[in-house]
Order: structure tokens, then sequence, then C-alpha cells
């Protein structure tokens, strides 16, 4: 992969990365008070060290970080209008949870794509923001069993 093409993706992360903070800060909003909330508040302080370790790679090679707009509604594709307006937390824990196996997936295939062409650091980087993106999943998806458990328990 040459240089461009490289910074080309990694201003798509930086997109996802910014897009992610607005959402999961619109979340820490909209469930003020819940434990979720500070879950949510807390996962976006660690998407903006994403933003902030992925630009900082992209200025090491020459680039500058650029918004290319909207990259989640293409990720939640026919359901993202919808699943972005319904606030409840079921719907709020599937979106997240398709955005960050996007970006679990997509961080995967440039590590592996990169291999080690570009020094350790920048995959180093993608690495740990990968397995951040990891741990975010599974609590998402913890917390949604534990939702959909209770449903069933309460109905
Ligand atoms: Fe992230
Ligand atoms: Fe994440």
């Amino acid at each position: 992969m040459d240089q461009t093409m490289l910074i080309t993706r990694l201003n798509w992360f930086y997109s996802l990365e910014l897009n992610q903070i607005d959402l999961y800060m619109s979340q820490y909003g909209n469930f003020l008070g819940s434990y979720e909330s500070i879950v949510f508040e807390r996962t976006a302080f660690i998407e903006q060290e994403h933003v902030d370790n992925i630009a900082a790679q992209i200025r090491k090679l020459g680039g500058s970080p650029t918004k290319l707009g909207d990259v989640l509604s293409p990720i939640l594709g026919k359901v993202a209008g919808s699943i972005l307006s319904i606030s409840g937390l079921e719907n709020v824990l599937k979106a997240n949870i398709l955005i960050e196996q996007k970006a679990m997936n997509d961080y995967t295939e440039l590590i592996n794509t990169i291999q080690d062409n570009y020094g350790p650091e920048l995959k180093k980087v993608l690495q740990h923001n990968l397995v951040d993106e990891d741990t975010h999943t599974a609590w998402f998806t913890m917390r949604l069993a534990d939702y959909d458990n209770s449903v069933l328990v309460d109905s």
C-alpha cells in the first residue's frame, strides 16, 4: 500500500472515530443518570484518544487529518435513520455493536495489509485501538444480553 492510500485509509478511521465521539456523547446525554451513560461518556473519551493517535500518525506520514463527513450511516445501512433516532437502550446497543465491529474488521484488515512496512509504531497504535474496540463491543454485547434477559423475566 502506498503512502497516499494509507493516509486515505487513516482519514477514514479518523472520521469514524470523530463520528463515534458525537454518537456516544449524545447517548451519554440521552441516558443521563444511568450507569450506561457513564460508560458512553468513558467510551467517547477513549474514541477521542483514537482520534488523537490516528491524527498523529497521519501527520507523521505528511498528511493532514481530514474529516470525511458521516461514515456511520453507510455502516448502519437501511436501519440508520430509525436506529439512531430511536433512543431505546436496546437499539442504541445494537447500533454501537455494528459500528464497533466494522471498526474492528477494518483495523484488522489494515494491520494485516501494512505488515511491518511502516514501522512498529503505526502497527502498535492500530493494534491498541483494535483492542479498545474489542472491549467496547464486549461490554455492549454483554449489556444487550442482560437487557434481553431482563425483558424475558419481566414479561
Ligand atoms: Fe475507536
Ligand atoms: Fe470503540
